[in-house]
């Protein structure tokens, strides 16, 4: 008989590598678990041969890898005695802080850009009752605003800055490894302020320095591919970038925080940035809901955009193991989605067996 052990998300599950004690009180969602699902069309579609894993990270309780760092950060913040939490965001993190703070019985301050968030995030963290403070400004103004006001206010800061937040997300990348048995050749991740992909590497290679880890750990750690939008990349720029425009609003960022950190990662791992039209990312996007049937917001399907960029230019050599980290569900920006589907609208016809048996029969 199957025995079954409650997965009661990731601070428990990895406890021995995170800075918790016994007498923490833990503060989660059930978060982590994450499906890592191996495409199946695709690798057929573009006719290489190549192993493409999907991190599937909207499948967490606020439906993108924040809650990883956010379940960390707030756990933190409560057993400093924290009452309250402030972020600026995208939207994501105003969601997961949100979130979590209402689980732990805090108060949460975000910061998002006017207008320049998605539906399905404004929605959550307006359910969540998060004070929302929309500024008339982009994200990174938020972020400095957040950076300056802690100074006068009692609140803690759970942006990536937060150094728990990096050692939440971290346990993404031990996820892969316990279940691939290694670590991939290739890890594509979208990049806005860069607090993932440094997280990701930390994962990696804290594991691979492990000698009797719990899986068969393999010694390696994989080349990490960070990908922007081509008009909020301020990595493939080599500077930082006022003004970044993208229809990925989650990664509509010119001044990422952890910019040295991201460049030690690319430095240490051999790996590289690139950056992406917006069509291509919409192009990748779509292509994972109609050849895969899985959904995730924009700015996530930048990783396979550039995945599939550079297995087609060799850059990824055939024959290697890939993992594209989907960082948040598709339903955080149905807006977005619909728009692209002007061509697949829903038929319209009379509620009769006739015409619903027409309509059908004439799509076979
Ligand atoms: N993908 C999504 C869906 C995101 O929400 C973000 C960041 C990223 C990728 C980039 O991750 O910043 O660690 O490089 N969203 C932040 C937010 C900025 O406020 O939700 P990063």
């Amino acid at each position: 008989m199957a025995t079954h052990t409650r997965y009661t998300g990731l601070i428990e599950h990895y406890r021995d590598r995170l800075p918790v004690s016994d007498s923490t009180r833990i503060i989660s969602l059930g978060e982590g678990n994450t499906p890592l699902i191996e495409l199946h069309n695709i690798p057929k579609l573009i006719g290489k041969n190549v192993k493409i894993y999907i991190k599937y990270e909207g499948l967490n309780p606020t439906g993108s890898f924040k809650d990883r760092g956010m379940s960390m950060a707030v756990t933190k913040a409560v057993e400093d005695g924290s009452q309250a939490i402030i972020c600026a965001s995208t939207g994501n993190t105003s969601a997961a802080a949100a979130a979590y703070a209402v689980r732990a019985g805090i108060r949460a301050f975000v910061l998002i850009p006017e207008g320049k968030i998605a539906q399905g995030k404004l929605a959550q963290t307006l359910m969540y009752g998060a004070e929302i403070i929309q500024i008339r400004g982009n994200f990174d103004e938020g972020m400095s605003l957040v950076k300056q006001v802690i100074d006068h206010a009692p609140v803690t800061i759970v942006n990536s800055i937060n150094p728990f937040r990096i050692e939440g997300q971290k346990t993404a990348a031990f996820e892969i490894v316990d279940e691939l048995g290694r670590a991939p050749d290739f890890h594509c991740l979208p990049v806005g302020n860069a607090g993932n992909i440094t997280a990701y590497w930390k994962g990696y290679s804290e594991y691979a320095k492990e000698t009797n880890g719990i899986a068969a750990v393999s010694s390696n750690t994989p080349v990490m591919c960070g990908y922007q939008a081509a008009g909020a990349a301020p990595f493939t720029a080599g500077k930082m970038i006022d003004n970044p425009e993208t229809i990925a609003t989650a990664i509509r960022i010119g001044h990422p925080q952890s910019w040295d950190l991201a460049w030690n990662v690319q430095k240490e791992s051999g790996g590289w940035f690139d950056s992406f039209s917006d069509e291509k990312i919409l192009a990748a996007q779509k292509m994972l809901s109609a050849y895969e049937g899985i959904f995730c917001e924009p700015a996530s399907a930048t990783s396979l955009a550039g995945a599939l960029n550079d297995i087609a230019t060799g850059k990824i050599p055939e024959g290697s193991t890939i993992v594209c980290t989907l960082t948040g569900n598709g339903l955080k920006d149905p807006d977005t989605a619909i728009q692209q589907c002007t061509e697949t609208h829903p038929v319209s016809v009379d509620a009769s067996l006739d015409a619903v048996k027409k309509a059908i029969l004439d799509n076979m």
